[in-house]
């Protein structure tokens, strides 16, 4: 193929961000957290007053908002959303709107276009060995224990409270797995890696190990 495409699929907490990010610099690559991208139209959805289970009128809201999804911000319609779209608002009211399909549509013609530009990246999120680039060069699927999940989570942010943590991992997981668009599945010939046990180089190196 033309593009050098790598995805990487997996939970929250499944440790896709960081190890992507290093695979990223390993092999000279941009990156790109299309998670970002749904959390940026979560938080215009808000900031525009719209009702996150509203369809249509979310659907408006991601086919008209500027996203510019960078390794280190979020700009929303120009506004640096980059540390809102971490918070409990945005996180609460991403689920709907990722389950939104038209959403879909725009995120996944938006990702294409963004390894058009570029010429190939490593792309993390749910969907992106299943449905964004199933033609990928490797497609890596991360999991781990709920537990260590949780735990990975916790010790990022000081003072969350693990079981609270726990409890919303779990919350998030049947919602990405069981939505009727695009759910959380393993994409065909991806690469199963369980992080549980593993440091993050660790899992780096397997990964570009994968390729030669
Ligand atoms: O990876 P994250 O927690 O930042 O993702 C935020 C939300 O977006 C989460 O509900 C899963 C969803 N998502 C998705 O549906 N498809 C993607 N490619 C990336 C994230």
């Amino acid at each position: 193929m033309a593009y050098r495409v790598i995805a990487i699929d997996g939970p929250a907490g499944s440790g896709k961000s960081t190890v992507a990010r290093a695979v990223a610099d390993r092999l000279g690559l941009e990156y790109l957290d299309t998670g970002a991208m749904y959390r940026g139209v979560a938080f215009a959805v808000l900031q525009r007053g719209v009702d996150p289970t509203d369809v249509a009128a979310v659907a408006d809201v991601a086919r008209s908002v500027t996203l510019e999804v960078t390794r280190s911000a979020c700009i929303v319609d120009g506004e640096d959303a980059s540390a809102a779209i971490r918070g409990a608002e945005v996180t609460t009211a991403v689920t709907a709107v990722a389950a939104n399909p038209e959403v879909r549509v725009e995120m996944v013609a938006r990702q294409r276009s963004w390894v058009v530009e570029r010429g190939g990246g490593v792309m993390e999120g749910r969907d992106i060995g299943s449905v964004v680039f199933p033609e990928a060069e490797l497609k890596v699927h991360l999991i781990a224990s709920p537990e260590v999940r949780a735990q990975r989570r916790a010790a990022e942010t000081p003072g969350l409270d693990v079981v609270a943590v726990a409890a919303d991992i779990r919350r998030r997981d049947v919602a990405d797995s069981s939505r009727a668009a695009s759910p959380l599945v393993e994409a065909s010939g991806a690469e199963v890696i369980d992080t549980s046990d593993l440091a993050i180089p660790e899992i780096v190196d397997a990964i570009v190990g994968l390729l030669s």
